[in-house]
């Protein structure tokens, strides 16, 4: 909902813009100027995919290689992250990224070694933050295969850090494992209590005779906790090892279990949601979703091969492997849940199935003469996805439907369902790839409505024109070219630019119109010295300024 009041401001001025003559407010002359982003490539490296690089920035994000058909997209940025989908160095850099549609940088976070994940928009006290995992885990570390340690990050909308989460839980690590928080990628869901839902893996003794395993086992339990978010301090805990069987799950032994380092992840959480006063817990390896209670009591389960509680699932609606269980409406009578459907692990790939964003529509209380019916199972029919893991399927709030696939490098926007005319696969809009195959993996993909003004300075850098410099037939005299970034910054939309022959005269000489991460510009003939001021949101007022630049000493 409030997504939605947002994207309603936003689209505002777009539309006054619209209708207004264009009237520069600043005398400035515009100044010719253009995105500078560079292609990279490693020719002789097939594994490592292209990226984009800059001069006023070190950032190197993955080139976004885009299909579209030109429908309307859902006006928001992209949120995801270029991790390692195993030990193969197939991203330039691993960082959480917010990107446009079109392909340009917004944010590149900071950078991680194996992993970043989960960076999102959510609401706290009222205001908008930005959230991601920070820590150790997946790809990378043999004996964190599938999960992490470590702790969400909390950025307010200038990207200063708000809160680090460390939730207090005394945990048993693998043995050589050192991690000072044990939050794991999964989740890390802010309640409208004030609270944050995390997941995390603790390392647990238990019997695995019931699945052929040691009668002195080890096991994963992945618990469900809320926390809170300034002290960390520890409010509910949910264990499936105390609530369920092992044997329950689908996940293959395969000789784990024997030892501590080795632990039987047979439950595999992966995502929390705060339903009422209830949490609505995914399990991977169950092929389940849970309702459970405050006092800790299953109220309900789905299960995807049998439909658990709820009766036969509907033709196309059956899920195996599932990510990103989210309630989209709910009533006394019905609930409409959604998933990622895997539908693959690594154990099955010579059967693979199309990855789905799937929605069945459930009766309340689950009774199996009213079985669920089949509302969404989006696919690309024309280039499927068989994600082994990972993944997020998102409702936007314009309709369209957004899908990270996990494990593989791609996300996609489909236009809304259509049932009765398209049935219930929907219609891709727009898909990107930033990785090949399964060897760049971003943990989730969100689409959502931003808007930040960094702490920091704009990025100025001033360098003598490239021979092949685009900006060549409109120089004039001036063989000078600006670059200038401001990581994070979203409505930038021009800048002033000022000049002068010593550091301490500068004046406003020009104005470029800001384009893609970064903007390259004619700097005006004889500065010795240039400075950039921010303008956002087509106004007239600097937001904030670079430091000023001697021309030929950048
Ligand atoms: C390209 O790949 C080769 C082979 O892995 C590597 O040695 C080299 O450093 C890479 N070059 C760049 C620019 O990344
Ligand atoms: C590609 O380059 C990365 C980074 O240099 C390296 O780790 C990887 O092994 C290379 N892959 C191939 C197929 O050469
Ligand atoms: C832990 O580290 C030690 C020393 O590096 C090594 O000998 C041992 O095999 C490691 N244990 C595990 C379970 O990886
Ligand atoms: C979190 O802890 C702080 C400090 O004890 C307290 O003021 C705040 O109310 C707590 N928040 C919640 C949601 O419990
Ligand atoms: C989607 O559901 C329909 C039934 O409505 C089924 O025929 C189709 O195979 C399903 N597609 C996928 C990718 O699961
Ligand atoms: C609950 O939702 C369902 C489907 O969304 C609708 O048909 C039904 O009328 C609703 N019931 C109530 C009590 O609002
Ligand atoms: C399930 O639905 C049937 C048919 O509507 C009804 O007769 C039965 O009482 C329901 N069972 C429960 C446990 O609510
Ligand atoms: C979608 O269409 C099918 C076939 O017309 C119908 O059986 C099903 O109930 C519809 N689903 C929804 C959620 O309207
Ligand atoms: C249904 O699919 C056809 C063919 O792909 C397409 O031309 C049409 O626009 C779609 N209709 C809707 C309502 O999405
Ligand atoms: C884009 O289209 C090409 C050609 O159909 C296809 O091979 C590729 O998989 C598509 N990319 C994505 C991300 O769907
Ligand atoms: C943070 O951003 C807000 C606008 O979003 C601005 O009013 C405030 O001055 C900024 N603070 C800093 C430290 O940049
Ligand atoms: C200009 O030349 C450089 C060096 O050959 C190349 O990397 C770059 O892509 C070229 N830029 C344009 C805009 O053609």
């Amino acid at each position: 909902m409030k997504l939605l009041n947002l994207t309603s401001l936003t689209l505002v001025p777009l539309t006054l813009a619209a209708t207004l003559p264009k009237i520069r407010q600043a005398s400035e002359p515009l100044l010719c100027s253009a995105a500078s982003s560079q292609i990279a490539t490693n020719g002789t490296n097939s594994t490592l995919w292209p990226w984009q690089t800059y001069k006023s920035s070190d950032a190197v994000p993955p080139v976004l290689a885009i299909n579209k058909t030109g429908d309307a997209l859902f006006v928001g940025l992209i949120f995801f992250d270029a991790s390692l989908g195993s030990s193969v160095v197939a991203t330039k850099e691993v960082a959480p990224l917010i990107m446009t549609d079109t392909g340009d940088l917004v944010w590149n976070g900071p950078v991680a070694t194996t992993q970043a994940a989960n960076v999102r928009v959510q609401t706290f006290n009222g205001s908008q933050v930005l959230t991601y995992w920070s820590g150790q885990g997946t790809a990378g570390t043999s004996q964190i295969v599938g999960h992490g340690f470590g702790e969400i990050v909390v950025l307010d909308t200038n990207y200063t850090e708000l809160y680090t989460v460390c939730p207090k839980l005394s945990f048993n690590l693998p043995p050589n494992v050192t991690a000072n928080c044990v939050a794991d990628i999964h989740e890390s869901f802010i309640t409208s209590r004030k609270t944050m839902l995390i997941t995390a893996y603790n390392t647990t003794p238990a019997d695995l005779t019931s699945v052929g395993g040691p009668k002195n086992g080890w096991v994963l339990d992945s618990i469900a906790a809320e926390v809170n978010i300034t002290t960390g301090e520890v409010l509910f805990t949910w264990s499936p090892l105390a609530h369920l069987k092992v044997n329950q799950s689908h996940y293959p032994l395969s000789g784990a279990g024997l030892n501590q380092s080795n632990p039987y992840d047979f439950f595999h959480i992966n995502a929390i949601e705060l339903v009422g006063e209830n949490y609505l817990i995914n399990s991977r390896h169950f092929w389940s979703t849970f309702l459970v209670n405050p006092k800790g009591e299953i109220l309900w389960e789905i299960n995807g091969e049998t439909g658990g509680d709820f009766g036969t699932l509907p033709e196309g609606g059956t899920f195996s492997w599932q990510h990103f269980a989210r309630v989209q409406q709910l009533n006394s009578t019905k609930a409409l849940v959604s998933w990622f459907a895997n539908n693959n692990d690594l154990t099955g790939q010579a059967n693979a199935k199309p990855s789905t964003g799937l929605s069945l529509l459930l009766t309340l209380p689950p009774n199996a003469t009213s079985p669920p019916v089949l509302v969404t199972n989006f696919t690309n029919p024309h280039s499927p996805v068989d994600a082994w893991s990972q993944g997020s399927f998102q409702y936007l709030p314009n309709g369209n439907k957004f899908i990270g696939y996990g494990s593989n490098a791609v996300i996609a926007e489909y236009g809304p369902y259509t049932n009765g005319t398209n049935g219930t696969e929907g219609q891709v809009r727009w898909a990107a790839s930033f990785g090949s195959g399964d060897l760049v993996s971003s943990y989730r993909a969100y689409k959502q409505v931003w808007h930040a003004t960094p702490a920091t300075k704009p990025s100025l850098v001033v360098l003598q024109a490239a021979s092949n410099d685009t900006l060549k037939h409109c120089a004039g005299s001036s063989t000078w070219r600006g670059y200038v970034s401001w990581n994070g910054a979203t409505d930038v939309t021009k800048y002033i630019v000022y000049t002068g022959s010593t550091n301490t005269t500068l004046t406003a000489t020009g104005q470029a119109s800001k384009t893609g991460f970064e903007t390259e510009f004619v700097v005006p003939s004889g500065a010795a010295y240039v400075q950039v001021g921010a303008v956002e949101n087509n106004g007239t007022a600097v937001t904030r300024k670079s430091s000023v630049v001697a021309v030929g000493n950048s």
